[in-house]
């Protein structure tokens, strides 16, 4: 606890170093850093695929993430802390490493997925958990106002060659499920990427949004936050 408090004072720290920086309306996020090469794995992500992975272990640890994710880990309707229900386990354990690295930015989660906070058996476990909870609870959507956009923006812009059709996402690629995500934490993601601020983000997307209005990401932010839940639609799909 006393590690993970200092680690806590050092990430505020550094926190507000970047923000005196000049990182306008970013304070919290650091800048992308240098030669980051999308698909060329880490050293930990090497190790974390020799691991067997269990789901009931997950449950335990994910203790430790619920203050903010939630019980359910359906995070927070406002999207200040993202649903990660359903969301591929190659996901959770590629967005974790890469925080632990200091690749994506996420000053708030830093103390609690550090290597002093974390195993490696851990984080594997509490994969496989997040992928299997389904979270009922509503999450948050945008206005409406603007689905047809979105939808022809998600469509025309190849959002859909990645993330699926209905937002399912790519597991084997490490594609994330964009389905019912909340609508803050989508529109939030998409700023990040575009300014670079996000860290990891796969090259052709940050081409695909480079012209996009606040209202595009808006528009394709509710469009995605509306698409119901991957796996019911799975189910429900002809065979
Ligand atoms: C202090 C609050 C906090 C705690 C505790 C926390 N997180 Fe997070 N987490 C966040 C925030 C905030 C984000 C979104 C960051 C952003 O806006 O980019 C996030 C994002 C994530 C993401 C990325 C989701 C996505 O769709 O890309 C994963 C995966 C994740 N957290 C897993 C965990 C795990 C596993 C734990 C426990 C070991 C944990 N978090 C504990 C605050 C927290
Ligand atoms: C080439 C594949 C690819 C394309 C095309 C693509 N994405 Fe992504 N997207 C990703 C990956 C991979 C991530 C996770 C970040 C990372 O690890 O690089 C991501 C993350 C996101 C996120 C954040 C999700 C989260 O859980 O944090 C949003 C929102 C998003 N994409 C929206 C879009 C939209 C909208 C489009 C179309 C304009 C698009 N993406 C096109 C691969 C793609």
């Amino acid at each position: 606890m006393i590690r993970i408090l200092l680690a806590s004072v050092t990430v505020s720290l550094l926190a507000a170093a970047a923000g005196a920086a000049g990182a306008a309306g970013a304070a919290e996020n650091r800048p992308a850093v240098k030669n980051y090469q999308w698909g060329k794995p880490l050293p930990e992500q090497i190790e974390i695929a020799k691991l067997t992975s269990d789901i009931e272990r997950g449950k335990e640890a994910f203790q430790g993430c619920r203050g903010c994710h939630k019980p359910d880990a359906g995070g927070i309707l406002d999207g200040t802390y993202p649903r990660l229900s359903g969301q591929h386990a190659s996901v959770v354990i590629k967005q974790v490493i890469e925080v632990r690295a200091g690749i994506r930015s996420n000053p708030k989660m830093e103390p609690f997925s550090s290597k002093h906070a974390l195993t490696l058996q851990e984080i594997a476990d509490i994969a496989v958990f997040i992928e299997s909870v389904e979270s009922n609870r509503e999450n948050g959507k945008g206005s409406g106002t603007a689905l047809t956009r979105g939808k022809q923006l998600y469509a025309s812009g190849k959002c859909a060659l990645c993330h699926g059709e209905y937002g399912e996402g790519i597991a084997s690629q490490a594609y994330p499920v964009v389905a019912s995500q909340h609508f803050g934490y989508l529109v939030r993601e998409l700023e990040h990427i575009q300014k670079g601020t996000r860290g990891n983000s796969h090259p052709d997307m940050v081409k695909a949004i480079r012209s996009y209005s606040r209202q595009d990401m808006e528009a394709v932010a509710d469009y995605m936050s509306r698409m119901p839940d991957h796996r019911t639609v799975a189910q429900a799909r002809p065979k």
